[in-house]
């Protein structure tokens, strides 16, 4: 990982890892980011590497091959990290083509762009959610069978069989990770735990879809960059890593254990945070529970969560603190 090629760069994840990379690996020569800068970039997010001269930004679309083969010729770039998607469920459900479009069209172009680029090394950056549901125990596996049950989670599964056939097919060095539910700074707030506190500070009502019981492994994203710094580091060609918190909790206890951390940062009275709470229709398909067992990465290549919930969950709040007294004052 001398040279990279992130795609994504400006979303959630992929700013976390490229902030990492450029932070202390110090092996790195050249980091390339690829986004589209749709709605769900955040600018902000890249701000700390911006004057690092070993970053270069590029406006594109993964959908197209032409561009990213220029990127990978003009940068001698020797490894690819997969992060571009559509990735909210909610807009699946509402509109799933584009996630059709950007999730498998845009995989199947990067793959043919890694295909005519000889030696290039492409990790893919997938989803639990394609394994689909469990009840109330049990853990998936690596081996586990696709089940998906949303839009998003069918475009992620598709994407992952291509990288597959890539590898088998045409002998392309490829990796594949798929980490639970993560959260922490710079989510965008759509997403469940950046909307509980930046609606909860704003006294606004905390929607929990049917009974609030559907259970995820909760993965703060500093501990899956590190994750995929040791894939990329250590992994064979071909292999497949499942990459869990360790840290299963209900949306309603996550609520819950949120909003009580919230009012002890801001001195807030918790009994007015949780009167917020309101339970709303149910979402169609709405998987009842991801658990997944990361026992492989934990034994090949030492992996393991760093960071308690309690700790993940306050550093998230007081981003958010920070950002919207930043936006008020604007
Ligand atoms: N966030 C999670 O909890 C989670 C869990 C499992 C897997 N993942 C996977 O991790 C990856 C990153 O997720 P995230 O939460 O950072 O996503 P995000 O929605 O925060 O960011 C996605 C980024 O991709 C860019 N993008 C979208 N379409 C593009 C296109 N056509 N061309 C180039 N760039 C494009 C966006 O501008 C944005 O910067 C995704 O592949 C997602 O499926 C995320």
């Amino acid at each position: 990982m001398r040279r990279l090629l992130v795609t994504g760069g400006t979303g959630f994840i992929g700013s976390a890892f490229i902030r990492r990379v450029l932070g202390v690996q110090a092996e790195c020569q050249l980091l390339v980011n690829l986004d589209l800068l749709t709605y769900a970039a955040n600018i902000e997010s890249v701000l700390p590497v911006l004057n690092d001269p070993r970053y270069i930004f590029v406006r594109g679309d993964v959908r197209n091959k032409e561009p990213i083969v220029q990127l990978l010729r003009q940068h001698a770039i020797d490894t690819v990290v997969h992060f571009a998607a559509e990735t909210h469920l909610d807009r699946s459900i509402a509109s799933p083509r584009p996630f059709y479009e950007t999730n498998v069209g845009g995989t199947l172009s990067v793959l043919e762009a890694v295909r005519s680029c000889k030696g290039v090394r492409l990790h893919h950056v997938s989803t639990d959610e394609v394994y689909g549901s469990l009840g109330e125990t049990g853990f998936f596996h690596e081996e586990s069978p696709y089940r998906p049950s949303s839009p998003y989670s069918a475009s992620k599964a598709a994407a992952d069989h291509f990288v597959r056939a890539y590898a088998t097919t045409y002998g392309i060095r490829a990796t594949i990770s798929h980490c639970s539910s993560n959260y922490g700074p710079y989510q965008h707030v759509e997403k469940f735990v950046p909307q509980v506190i930046t609606r909860a500070m704003q006294g606004l009502p905390i929607a929990i879809c049917g009974s609030g019981r559907q259970v995820r492994d909760w993965l703060y994203v500093e501990d899956h960059v590190d994750a995929l710094i040791s894939i990329l580091k250590g992994a064979e060609a071909g292999s497949v890593y499942n990459v869990g918190g360790r840290c299963e909790r209900s949306h309603l206890e996550m609520v819950h254990l949120l909003l009580t951390l919230l009012a002890e940062e801001l001195h807030e009275d918790p009994k007015r945070l949780h009167a917020l709470i309101t339970h709303v229709k149910e979402r169609p398909g709405h998987d009842f529970r991801y658990a997944l067992s990361s026992a492989r990465i934990e034994s090949e290549l030492r992996w393991r969560p760093q960071t308690d919930l309690e700790t993940g969950l306050r550093n998230t709040i007081r981003h958010f603190q920070g950002a919207l007294c930043i936006a008020a004052k604007q």
